[in-house]
């Protein structure tokens, strides 16, 4: 795989006013969603809940890949076709998460890595045959106290550049996802060191391990304060701090950083985003690859009534893409 491949591959998930649509909650995640809405979590649920989000009418307008999980690549519309397939046809970029979740870090009480290097090339080619074209990996760092220590942003950082540069090789791009947990009562200015510590050791070690920069995407979080923080920072200061944050770590060369959404609400969400652009010009494209901030209307309108309200649930799923997709220019009308 040529770096040119890669680097267009990047370039077309931040293809102007478009981001990614996140849908690879594992198993066990999506469970808890379809609990908190009295969804059984079968797998025709979760295979025709799939398939209302990937079938949105227009979707591509403002969507330029979805990342899926293991069961769901394996998947196929009610019609018979493979959503890598169905995704292509489209013009939306079929994308896998890789990593196989987090576990406690041992002898750092409180601290998670992420597993999943094991048998990774084999499982990259696999993926990359069934159609995905990009991969995500997410570190979750849990800011507490006396946390996060140095060693877990390190073994996270050096697990991410492993998978990073397994994903080049299998002609993959890797969308590298190092969360800071937005759980707690910390302030803006804690998330903000958290954040530029932990983006500086990603960035070495991507650097470490030969790592092609033109050929990745960040999956960030924002700097914004814990949610149980008393003093809750506006949005204009959760933009100029996360603007700074990742000016000073984040180099010029990357195409593309795309946000997490991590538990905001969605129009929160989206107006970060958009105030973001709005204070451009920026050195990379500033996106969107949000969860639940572009699922969960959707989510309780179709648990509702599973038939009747498809339709309406994917005109919100698709109302979601094309707010976020206008913040993604700074041209957001809230
Ligand atoms: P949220 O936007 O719900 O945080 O999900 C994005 C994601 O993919 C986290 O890994």
């Amino acid at each position: 795989m040529s770096i040119e491949q890669l680097a267009e591959t990047a370039q077309a998930l931040v293809a102007p006013g478009k981001g990614i649509i996140a849908i690879d909650e594992s198993t066990a995640t999506i469970g808890k969603r379809f609990a908190a809405v009295g969804i059984d979590n079968s797998g025709e649920n979760r295979r025709a809940y799939r398939e209302l989000l990937l079938t949105t009418p227009k979707l591509s307008e403002h969507i330029s890949g979805a990342i899926l999980y293991d069961e769901t690549i394996r998947q196929a519309t009610g019609d018979g076709v493979p959503f890598p397939q169905y995704m292509a046809g489209q013009g939306i970029l079929p994308g896998i998460k890789v990593d196989k979740g987090t576990v406690p870090l041992a002898g750092y009480p409180g601290e998670l890595v992420t597993e999943g290097l094991d048998g990774l090339r084999e499982r990259l080619q696999e993926y990359y045959r069934l159609g995905a074209r990009f991969a995500k990996w997410r570190a979750v760092i849990t800011i507490g106290e006396d946390i996060p220590t140095g060693t877990c942003i390190d073994v996270n950082a050096h697990a991410l550049a492993r998978y990073a540069a397994l994903c080049q090789e299998q002609g993959l791009v890797p969308v590298v996802e190092p969360e800071v947990l937005m759980d707690g009562g910390h302030d803006i200015e804690t998330c903000y060191e958290v954040t530029e510590a932990v983006l500086r050791s990603l960035f070495g070690s991507l650097y470490d391990q030969n790592v092609l920069l033109e050929g990745t995407i960040l999956k960030a979080s924002m700097v914004i304060s814990g949610k149980d923080c008393p003093e809750q920072a506006d949005v204009q200061e959760v933009a100029e701090s996360t603007l700074m944050c990742l000016k000073t770590t984040v180099p010029a060369i990357l195409p593309g950083i795309v946000f997490l959404s991590g538990g905001q609400d969605d129009e929160r969400a989206t107006a970060h985003l958009d105030a973001m652009n709005r204070l451009g010009p920026n050195p990379w494209t500033l996106s969107f690859s949000y969860g639940r901030a572009m699922q969960q209307a959707a989510l309780q309108l179709w648990a509702r009534d599973m038939e009747n309200n498809l339709r309406k649930a994917q005109d919100l799923v698709y109302a979601r893409a094309r707010a976020n997709g206008l913040a993604a220019l700074g041209q957001w009308q809230g």
